[in-house]
């Protein structure tokens, strides 16, 4: 063998039989190969199990799909390159030409923008309401065949807590799906609802530090089996060295969520007590309208707590570029403190009727709380107030 061959076909380093990796490998190679046609085909006709090519599936991602489905409570998981990828495709794949959607009004920005433009484009049609408007949701699904009720829970930005289980009965009793983006709650949390699918951004807990993008769908396997050539062809397969990073981040998932829950917690409390403040959003506080809910339906109310200023959007303005601790940017659930001022939460899309439903006000600010010393954070935040 020429040198010139040999970089191309390196030494097998195979660990011998016996002899395993503690931490699996990254499998950072795009193509796999059988000895012969005969086993390439069989396995592409899925009589045997295997690996061909990664826009398909690939080892290290496909440990990190089965640990999510595990975590979550459900049969399969498809993970792909980013949260708005994975539902995106999940929403491509669903629906076909002549479909309602419903969702919410309390949905992060781009899912509304998937499902009023890029669906709509395909004779998708949508009814968007207030997740609090129950009566509503009755009502149009009475009214109309649909395909799927889409929602969140807790909401981005003011954490509305929807009530789970009535919109997953009237969903179902109506013959839809009810698929839900719970990027918020995490993968341990509303496994116990009959929700058809779940979609998570693994940008956010998953990894957990920030430093990699991730999307999944986990569900039961006819939905998700119904979903994969959708996904293989439609080309956002997350990459191995990505999975690896998110599989290396699940294993502080709980902890990390339960002390940045602690830290949410008792930022929420001193905020909530803060003169210059009108109103603090936090699912774990008793005076949240959802309260109730969220003690039923939550195991931890979450990282995120977001308030409203008594002195208006430039008062917000200035708090949120006077803290020193608090990334001044998007994203939430990762170690680091994160600020969203209203002027970069705010909706363009809405009718004056919908932004008042939606809860924002024009000095809302978003707050993702991080690991950081919970002291430290509180005093950044006192000092930004003042
Ligand atoms: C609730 C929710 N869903 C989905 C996403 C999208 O995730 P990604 O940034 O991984 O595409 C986000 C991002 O902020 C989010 O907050």
């Amino acid at each position: 063998m020429k040198k010139q061959t040999l970089v191309n076909h390196p030494p097998d380093v195979s660990p011998p039989p016996g002899n395993v990796p503690v931490t699996a490998p990254i499998y950072q190679s795009v193509k796999f190969e059988f000895e012969s046609i005969d086993e390439t085909l069989r396995m592409l006709r899925g009589d045997a199990p295997g690996y061909f090519y990664m826009r398909a599936s690939n080892p290290t991602t496909r440990q990190l799909e089965l640990t999510l489905a595990q975590l979550q409570g459900r049969d399969d998981c498809l993970a792909s390159a980013s949260g708005v990828n994975s539902i995106a495709q999940t929403l491509l794949s669903l629906t076909k030409q002549g479909d309602h959607v419903l969702f919410f009004i309390e949905t992060y920005g781009p899912t509304r923008n998937i499902i009023r433009r890029l669906l709509a484009r395909f004779g998708v049609e949508n009814t968007m309401l207030s997740i609090e408007d129950l009566a509503g949701v009755e009502a149009v699904l009475a009214s109309r065949p649909t395909r799927l009720v889409f929602f969140e829970s807790p909401t981005n930005p003011v954490t509305k807590v929807a009530d789970v289980e009535k919109l997953v009965a009237l969903a179902h009793r109506h013959g839809a799906l009810a698929v839900i983006d719970n990027t918020f709650a995490g993968f341990h949390q509303h496994g116990e609802y009959e929700i058809d699918l779940y979609v998570h951004s693994l940008t956010k807990y998953a990894s957990g530090t920030g430093d990699v993008m991730g999307g999944a769908v986990i569900g039961r396997r006819e939905l998700i089996d119904e979903m994969r050539p959708d996904f293989a062809v439609l080309g956002a397969h997350l990459d191995p060295h990505a999975a690896f990073l998110i599989q290396r981040g699940l294993k502080t998932y709980f902890v990390r969520y339960s002390a940045q829950t602690a830290n949410a917690r008792k930022i929420a409390e001193f905020l909530e007590a803060h003169p210059a403040v009108s109103r603090c959003h936090y699912p774990g506080l008793p005076s949240h309208p959802h309260a109730a809910l969220a003690r039923k339906q939550m195991k931890e109310p979450g990282t995120v707590v977001s308030f409203d200023l008594r002195d208006g959007s430039e008062a917000a303005r200035k708090f949120s570029e006077a803290l020193k601790l608090f990334a001044l940017t998007a994203s939430l659930g990762s170690t680091e403190s994160l600020v969203m001022p209203p002027q970069l939460v705010g909706s363009r899309d809405f009718t004056p009727e919908q932004a008042r439903q939606s809860g924002l006000t024009p000095s809302t600010v978003r707050l993702s709380i991080g690991l950081e010393d919970v002291g430290d954070l509180i005093a950044d935040i006192d000092q930004a107030l003042g």
